[in-house]
């Protein structure tokens, strides 16, 4: 049986891959998205294999500029990938050796793809969340643009969906600010945790050649090389970490985007999205859909799937790197995609929304949102709390069934309730009076919601 020449390993093998095999088990449709981190880590490699004596300086030299070429090939669109090969490791490694004959077949010297591929997953993802960080911190700047121009904009602010208390529309937005705030923190830790070298662990015990490894990592800019061999080629916390940070920001872009898909319905009619940021519907000539919003509501469902994808294939897993893992990189990518698409939509989206005011301070005055301030009204006259609680309850019963706001119930109506009322009454009613009251650290009177977008601006500062 003739033997085929292309495979890297194949010299203990008596008949050619199954071309269904062939196909089933290569990865290069999905991973060539890690070629330039391939490329950068065998740079590094390279480097290191000259620095301890297993290159000499002119086989150095045509390897460099070969991976010059594949890179430059593979950024036009002229490399051609093999799926015979496998994946993006041996596509590389061979058009190398084509390029520069011997000297390419000297680089997976102390080398195995087990450690190499956990070297180039990190190098990459380290990258990658830059981006996602960086379209955080754009976003985040949006919210404090908005939150300081609507610091003194009311909104109704809800519990169970229910009318509770008026709070600052601006004060809503720097809430948004905060979630993001932490999702930045999750992915910059998980980054900081991930910044170890796998490199020089090879299949799985570490190599008999005296490698360099500090070289090496310093090289990548990596802080250490990893400290056990067997772990560093079975790990991959930390793409699992990566997507349980991505799963909980979706999460968080899905709460902002239903409240939009809410707010700007005609029943609410708080916000306008604008137009470019919407779609139309082929039948209903008047409709104006949220599509935007709604599409990052339901991509939260699949980032939370890759976690519980990846969770569950390294489930049980035995020591140390087995196959299952090429299964990492379509959730970890699309994970990516998903994430730094949806950021990038909001980022442009959110500070761009025409805010309506007036329908805000309409809606906060109708559903009985300061009936907690009289109550507090109250405690300051010295009722105590659970009375004061008890008479505004009755107060409100009352302007419910006179179909009116507490606002509107004249002194007379209002003293039935607790006599220690008297015309103040009416300032602390107001929207205005309620949202001032609340000046405190974290509260949402105007004066601190301007106050925390100023401290905001420092923290996006780095
Ligand atoms: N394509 C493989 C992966 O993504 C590379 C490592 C394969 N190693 C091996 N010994 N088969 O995991």
């Amino acid at each position: 049986m003739s033997k085929d020449d292309s495979r890297m390993w194949g010299g203990r093998f008596s008949e050619p891959t199954d071309e269904f095999v062939q196909a089933f088990t290569a990865s290069v449709g999905f991973d060539q998205r890690l070629a330039q981190a391939d490329i950068e880590g065998s740079g590094a490699h390279a480097m290191m294999l000259k620095r301890i004596g297993v290159l000499d300086a002119g086989e150095l030299k045509a390897i460099k500029q070969g991976l010059e070429q594949i890179r430059a090939e593979i950024e036009t669109g002229r490399f051609e990938w093999s799926v015979a090969l496998e994946d993006v490791h041996m596509n590389i490694e061979a058009r190398l050796t084509a390029l520069i004959g011997d000297a390419g077949k000297k680089l997976h010297t102390g080398r195995s793809r087990n450690d190499q591929v956990a070297t180039d997953i990190r190098l990459y993802l380290r990258d990658q969340i830059g981006h996602c960080r960086h379209g955080i911190r754009a976003f985040q700047q949006g919210l404090l643009d908005l939150a300081e121009r609507e610091a003194h904009t009311i909104l109704p602010g809800f519990t169970h969906l229910q009318v509770a208390q008026p709070v600052s529309f601006g004060h809503h937005m720097l809430a948004w600010f905060e979630m993001l705030e932490r999702d930045h923190g999750r992915l910059g830790d998980c980054a900081r945790r991930m910044n170890q070298m796998p490199l020089g662990s090879a299949a799985l015990a570490g190599t008999s050649y005296q490698l360099d490894r500090e070289y090496t990592a310093e090289l990548l800019g990596f802080d250490i090389p990893c400290r056990n061999s067997i772990d560093a080629v079975s790990d991959r916390d930390f793409v699992i970490e990566f997507c349980a940070a991505a799963a909980i920001c979706m999460t968080h872009l899905s709460r902002m985007a239903e409240e939009l898909v809410l707010w700007s319905s005609a029943q609410f009619d708080f916000v306008r999205l604008p137009d470019r940021y919407c779609t139309g519907s082929s039948i209903m000539p008047q409709k104006k859909n949220p599509d935007v919003a709604e599409l990052v509501r339901g991509k939260a469902g699949r980032a939370a799937g890759h976690l519980v994808n990846l969770l569950v294939l390294m489930k049980a897993q035995p020591l140390s790197y087995n196959k299952d893992n090429q299964e990492d990189k379509e959730p970890l990518f699309d994970t990516l995609d998903t994430l730094i698409g949806s950021v990038r939509a909001f980022a442009d989206m959110v500070p761009a929304l025409e805010v309506n005011r007036e329908k805000m301070y309409q809606a906060a005055q109708q559903g009985y949102a300061t009936a907690t301030d009289l109550a507090d009204y109250l405690v300051k006259k010295g009722a105590a709390f659970r009375d004061a609680h008890e008479a505004v309850g009755n107060a409100v019963a009352f302007a419910i069934d006179q179909g009116k706001d507490l606002g509107a119930c004249k002194l007379k109506e209002l003293r039935q309730f607790d006599q220690r009322i008297e015309d103040d009454v009416f300032d602390v009613l107001t929207l205005e009076g309620s949202l001032n009251a609340r000046n405190i650290t974290g509260g949402t009177a105007p004066a601190q919601v301007l106050i925390q977008v100023e401290a905001g601006r420092e923290m996006i500062e780095d």
